[in-house]
């Protein structure tokens, strides 16, 4: 009985000893691994920007990332004190906000790291005041489009979309998918505060 009741426990166990935070200049070697890592099995991690793809570009980009901002952060998520997973948000313009870069470490994917990584950065958002956040994921990512779909995310026209030419022509070109989200939708909210306090 007993046996049986701690077993029911085990899934939620395992979600809540995952904490998400805003990564710090302290967390520049847990960041960079984690990003290398990433890189290494997923070359298109970076979205459609193309900085960072080696080493020492990514030491720069990330140490200088990591510095407080007003407008850009990092998400840093760790099993206890292991890191796990990292992510990426910067402001466009306005209250207009971009998410991307999303990596869980291979071996602890499908533990629901990933959709809480992006309910912190929805929160994060929210409390800068953003109310309108997009999304660049390539069509085959079947995982990163069923997760910012079920916080409400939509897939949206492009041409329709507020982005620069430049911009439009580096998404048709590597075939991205602009997502968008809006952040004052109550029930947006309502998945944001229940994926975060689900541990
Ligand atoms: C995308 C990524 C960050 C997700 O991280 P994760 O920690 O595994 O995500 P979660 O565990 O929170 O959620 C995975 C969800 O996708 C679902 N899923 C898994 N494989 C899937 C598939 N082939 N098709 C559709 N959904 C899938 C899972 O069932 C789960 O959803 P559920 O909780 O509703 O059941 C991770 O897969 C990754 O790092 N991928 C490689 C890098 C990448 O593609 N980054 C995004 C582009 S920048």
């Amino acid at each position: 009985m007993m046996e049986d009741s701690l077993k029911s426990q085990q899934p939620r166990q395992e979600k809540l000893d995952t904490t998400t935070r805003i990564a710090t200049p302290k967390d520049l070697e847990a960041c960079l691994s984690l990003r290398l890592e990433g890189l290494k099995n997923y070359p298109y991690m970076l979205g459609v920007t193309k900085e960072g793809i080696n080493e020492e570009e990514s030491k720069i980009e990330l140490k200088e990332e990591l510095l407080p901002h007003k407008n850009k952060f990092y998400i840093l998520a760790e099993k206890g004190s292991v890191p796990v997973g990292i992510s990426f948000a910067i402001r466009a313009k306005g209250d207009w906000w971009h998410v991307g870069r999303d990596y869980t470490k291979t071996e602890f994917m499908n533990q629901g790291i990933g959709k809480k990584m992006l309910a912190r950065r929805l929160y994060e958002i929210l409390q800068k005041g953003g109310a309108t956040v997009t999304a660049f994921i390539r069509p085959d990512n079947d995982t990163n489009i069923h997760i910012y779909t079920s916080f409400g995310f939509q897939e949206v026209d492009i041409m329709s979309t507020q982005y620069s030419k430049e911009t439009k022509a580096d998404v048709k070109e590597t075939g991205f998918l602009c997502f968008e989200l809006d952040l004052t939708d109550p029930d947006v909210i309502r998945r944001v505060d229940k994926v975060l306090n689900a541990g």
